[in-house]
């Protein structure tokens, strides 16, 4: 297989529907868990302006493991319920938070970043995991962001269902 990619401009409207469906081409006919995250961390990592880190937690018994992802090496596992991974999990609820000194139990892999947001990941209805992108901008993620990282992470869902 061989493609290039374009990556979309954050400034267009269209910007994540234009991520989606490049998201959709890279995972289209594939679905291993590991290359199916690495490749949706980096296109999050080059495509999304002023974050410093991109990248997947999977459940595994009662602990996130740390998965796919670019940015500066993190923490392996976390608790559920702890930080803000943990609470996202633990939740089911996207946690989005300007504030990452202001999230009680926030763990701190990189120093830089300052605003961070997970979006839970579902298989058969159960928490399998979270996606996780770091700021060092606080306050960076909006509810556009919000909302098309969920449909990133429905997309990533469906590709490894089954
Ligand atoms: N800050 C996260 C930990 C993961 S790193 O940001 C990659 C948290 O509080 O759960």
């Amino acid at each position: 297989m061989s493609f290039q990619l374009a990556l979309p401009d954050y400034t267009d409207p269209d910007f994540f529907p234009q991520l989606a469906a490049q998201a959709g081409a890279l995972l289209a006919g594939e679905g291993d868990e590991i290359a199916n995250a690495a490749n949706i961390s980096s296109l999050l990592f080059n495509a999304l302006p002023d974050i410093n880190w991109a990248g997947f937690y999977f459940l595994r018994e009662s602990q996130l493991v740390l998965g796919p992802f670019q940015g500066l090496p993190a923490c392996v596992r976390i608790k559920m319920g702890q930080g803000v991974c943990g609470t996202a999990a633990d939740t089911g609820q996207t946690q989005l938070v300007p504030d990452v000194h202001a999230f009680p139990g926030h763990i701190a892999c990189d120093a830089a970043s300052r605003s961070e947001i997970v979006v839970p990941l579902f298989r058969d209805g159960q928490v399998m995991g979270v996606l996780d992108v770091d700021s060092p901008t606080p306050g960076r993620f909006t509810q556009r962001d919000q909302a098309g990282l969920e449909s990133l992470a429905r997309l990533f869902e469906g590709s490894v269902a089954g």
